[in-house]
């Protein structure tokens, strides 16, 4: 294992010319050369001191963690740091006890009583801007912790489903249930009525807290429609959902044409009326209690209610914060995530709260009206520090790719998340967004993981385009081939990475399914299923991964039947599934295909029951069901009806093959088929269709070829 301190050696080229194997994929490309972060930068920086490495070394495990512990208020100092008795089901600061909401808002008051917690922009670009100071932040949460506690009857460790758009409102019910010990769950708005209704019925919901619309390109969208669909799904499912708690886009001014339902419906600003002034006591809860369930996609059709932990995750949210977004108090901080997905929670919501920092949120699309709103934003507002995913980049590049030197900005740090960022396009933010000033993270991490796995540290490690770096402060990453035996740094080779080591801001369990969280992250790796020593319990993160002679990684993108469009992930398994709820269709594939601007997106292959002729009517019909049932998302660039589908002699869809057929690569080996025959079919029909429509097939890096070769190879 290379370490950290090696990473300011020069980067040797990665050796080529390796075969490829089952176990052993070589990947070819070219090493890039490192960039300085700026001595501005290094001047001020949080973590400057190359001390700090020794401090998180694998020798000081897990005690390490005592440092982010140490950022937060602890009711109860915790007595044991890691307990490894029930692997991997692993405890942190096991004794301890606090409350989150208290550490983001409550601590603040004395210091930061009227600093500004968030500043909410709307997308329409003649409304004012909402500024939320600490002080107002802790009079809404109470108010709503009392609305929650008193009206709905809700208490520690019960679950509230939330599923409402970027407005301060959001972070307002988080924090209000985390003051309570409730555990909320969060759903992403741009999902549909439906996928939240799953995730109601996943989590044992009976309160629903959404909006009744919100602004989205110019549009006003309807989102409190998406209430009812949830609420009766979840009904058809025996779960009852008791109340839906509605809040209002425009002051006392109901924006959705969907009915109020009398008895169940509420608009939160009449309710709120009543809790004027109220406080509520913040409860006092184990650092082991779960803080939230954010959903994520994986094999299976069934989402991953991922639990996260409230003393362990915050302080790792907390820790990395500070050291990897270099958070002071007097920045102006802006995460254009969604704070319905897990970059949202930890870097909008979480670590920047915990920290006392500033935020802002924005309600819209990044282009809406032109390319150069979030420059103007950035200007206007002071923002220095920049955080984003290569998809918004790539967008932005390409409506706009003069606007940042218009403005008048001046940003210290940026950040990319989220999918590998290509290198051109790195440097494109590098040196316009950047304007050459700011040092840039490109962090991997995951749902699952709660906080960031790999990273360059922005004062001490140099920058390298398209990789994220080594892993961060106390998490030891390593790659294994599919026999599990390590692939050396600098072979050039690819494998799957992993984590060597547990760390706080690590998932607890998937709810309700321990017995999957066991079997997807652990078992593979697992040594010896019966130690306690955290050595034999490897995390298998499901990327594939290089990493180069100076220990930093590349990430090749999922393993498993993921695709990520535009830095989120589809499960295969749930598409296909409402590819099939279509009447005429009879079986389904979902692929990835490289696109320009959103990185993946989605391709459905889908083959007619008999007596059925294709039809662009049947196509729209598969388009909107996806729509229906997950959300605009997963919307795929386009349906393939094919007369069969390429399938092993086991009767198995081979979606590799369609894969390489919609990326314009060599199908592979297709000797095993059932049906050979039917790929050279599938093949020009599809690239011929894809020719006359201008969608030429363009060259692609080692990493996406690596990437659809290897598409769903791993269950
Ligand atoms: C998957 C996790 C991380 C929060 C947002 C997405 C991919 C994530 C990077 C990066 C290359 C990345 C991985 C990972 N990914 N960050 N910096 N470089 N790939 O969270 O929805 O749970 O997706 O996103 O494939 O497994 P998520």
């Amino acid at each position: 294992m290379s370490t950290q301190r090696e990473a300011d050696r020069r980067p040797e080229t990665a050796e080529t010319g390796a075969e490829l194997s089952e176990a052993h994929i070589a990947v070819h490309w070219k090493e890039e050369e490192y960039y300085y972060p700026p001595a501005s930068f290094i001047a001020q920086a949080n973590a400057a001191d190359p001390r700090i490495f020794e401090r998180f070394s694998e020798k000081n495990f897990p005690e390490c963690f005592k440092e982010y512990a140490d950022l937060l208020t602890w009711d109860r100092y915790w007595h044991t740091t890691l307990d490894t008795s029930n692997p991997p089901f692993w405890k942190w600061f096991v004794g301890g006890r606090l409350n989150a909401c208290f550490n983001c808002v409550d601590r603040h008051l004395e210091q930061h009583r009227n600093k500004a917690a968030f500043i909410w922009v709307a997308e329409p670009e003649e409304e004012e801007d909402r500024v939320l100071t600490y002080q107002d932040l802790y009079v809404k949460v109470n108010e709503f912790a009392a609305l929650l506690r008193d009206f709905c009857g809700v208490k520690s460790g019960d679950r509230v489903t939330v599923h409402m758009p970027m407005v301060p409102e959001l972070p307002v019910v988080m924090l209000a249930c985390a003051r309570l010990g409730v555990i909320h769950s969060v759903v992403f708005g741009g999902f549909s009525g439906q996928a939240c209704g799953e995730r109601i019925v996943d989590s044992g919901s009976h309160i629903l807290v959404t909006m009744d619309a919100y602004y989205r390109n110019g549009e006003l969208l309807d989102h409190k429609a998406k209430a009812d669909q949830a609420v009766a799904y979840a009904a058809a499912q025996g779960v009852t959902v008791d109340k839906v708690l509605v809040w209002r886009r425009h002051r006392g001014r109901y924006s959705s044409p969907t009915p109020m339902v009398a008895g169940r419906d509420y608009f939160v600003d009449e309710l709120l009326m009543r809790y004027r002034g109220v406080r509520v006591e913040p409860v006092s809860m184990p650092a082991e209690a779960p803080l939230f369930l954010m959903y994520t996609s994986g094999t299976t059709a069934r989402p991953k209610g991922c639990q996260h932990s409230t003393g362990g995750y915050l302080a790792y949210v907390a820790g990395t914060s500070k050291y990897y977004q270099d958070i002071h108090p007097e920045d102006t901080y802006w995460c254009l995530a969604d704070i319905g997905w897990i970059t949202g929670h930890s870097y909008i919501v979480y670590g920047p709260l915990a920290l006392g920092a500033t935020s802002v949120l924005y309600e819209g699309v990044p282009t809406y009206p032109d390319a150069g709103r979030p420059w103007r934003i950035a200007e206007r507002l002071g923002v220095n520090i920049f955080h984003t995913a290569p998809t918004t980049i790539r967008m932005l590049r390409k409506a706009g790719p003069d606007e940042p030197q218009k403005y008048r900005y001046h940003f210290k740090h940026m950040t990319t998340v989220g999918e590998p960022i290509e290198p051109e396009v790195w440097r494109w933010y590098y040196h316009v967004v950047g304007k050459g000033e700011a040092v840039i993270v490109d962090t991997w991490w995951q749902t699952e993981t709660g906080g960031f796995l790999a990273s360059t540290l922005p004062a001490l490690q140099p920058m390298k385009p398209g990789s994220c770096g080594p892993g961060v402060l106390g998490i030891y990453p390593v790659i294994y081939d599919e026999e599990g035996n390590e692939v050396p740094a600098g072979s050039g080779k690819a494998g799957n990475i992993c984590i060597r080591n547990p760390w706080p801001g690590i998932f607890q369990t998937i709810w309700g399914q321990p017995e999957r969280f066991v079997q997807t992250y652990y078992a593979r790796y697992c040594k010896n299923p019966q130690s306690k020593d955290w050595r034999d319990w490897p995390y298998m993160a499901g990327d594939g991964a290089t990493q180069a002679a100076d220990g930093y990684f590349r990430i090749l993108g999922r393993v498993d039947d993921v695709i990520n469009v535009a830095g989120h992930r589809l499960g295969t398994k749930e598409l296909e599934n409402a590819a099939l709820t279509v009447e005429e269709v009879a079986e389904a594939a979902a692929v990835p295909v490289m696109d320009e601007l959103r990185g993946r997106m989605v391709e459905m292959y889908v083959a007619l029951k008999p007596g059925y002729t294709p039809s662009s009517a049947i196509e729209e019909k598969v388009r909107t069901a996806i729509e229906t049932i997950i959300g605009k998302i997963a919307r795929p660039k386009h349906v393939w009806i094919v007369p069969d589908m390429p399938k092993t002699r086991s009767g198995k869809i081979m979606r590799r093959v369609v894969a390489g057929i919609s990326n314009f690569m060599d199908p592979g080996d297709t000797t095993t088929l059932a049906n050979p025959e039917v790929v050279e079919t599938i093949r020009r029909q599809v690239q011929a269709a894809k020719v006359a429509r201008g969608e030429v097939p363009r060259e692609l890096s080692a990493e996406e070829l690596e990437e659809v070769r290897r598409f769903g190879q791993v269950e």
